[in-house]
């Protein structure tokens, strides 16, 4: 199995855009480990978005990420599962990003993208961990739509 972190940026929330977002993704047959609404602080933006540290749009995104409250969750699914959310999710540039993708078919621009979603099985464990406490989690349930989810 994989885990990837999803967040709903600010702008998902502020536009009313929980709904459809998670919508998609449960259409898919994702299935949830974990979900809340939360108010980023800058602490955890610098540590969630480290490896951005010294570009020139770190101060920027920081201060996108703790605007206002997003929506965080962990799907899960099998192997591949990483990738395939981001295909779903599409480029990081909304204006790039292909229709029938959630940034190609909700957003304009590279600093209102939505959405962020972990870009490897490592960065979903890594990600998992410093936004959601163990007891917040439900790793393992039966889902009775598995068997016609998956063969
Ligand atoms: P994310 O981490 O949020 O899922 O997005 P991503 O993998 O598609 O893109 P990444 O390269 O990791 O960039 C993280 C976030 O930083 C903002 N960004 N702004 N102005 C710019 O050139 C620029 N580049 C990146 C975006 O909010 C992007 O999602
Ligand atoms: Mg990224």
């Amino acid at each position: 199995m994989e885990r990837v972190l999803i967040i709903l940026k600010p702008d998902a929330v502020q536009r009313g855009l929980v709904g459809p977002i998670l919508t998609r993704l449960e259409q898919r047959g994702l299935k949830l480990q974990g979900l809340k609404l939360m108010q980023v602080d800058e602490a955890l933006a610098r540590r969630h978005y480290a490896e951005h540290e010294g570009k020139g749009f770190f101060a920027a995104l920081v201060g996108y990420i703790t605007s206002a409250p997003v929506v965080v969750a962990v799907v899960s699914g099998k192997a591949g599962t990483v990738e395939l959310v981001r295909t779903m999710v599409g480029v990081t540039n909304p204006a790039k990003a292909a229709p029938g993708t959630i940034r190609g078919d909700f957003g304009l621009e590279i600093g209102r993208n939505l959405i962020h979603a972990s870009d490897s099985p490592a960065s979903g464990e890594r990600e998992t961990a410093i936004f959601f406490q163990p007891a917040e989690l439900i790793s393992a349930w039966n889902r009775a739509s598995d068997p016609w989810i998956y063969e």
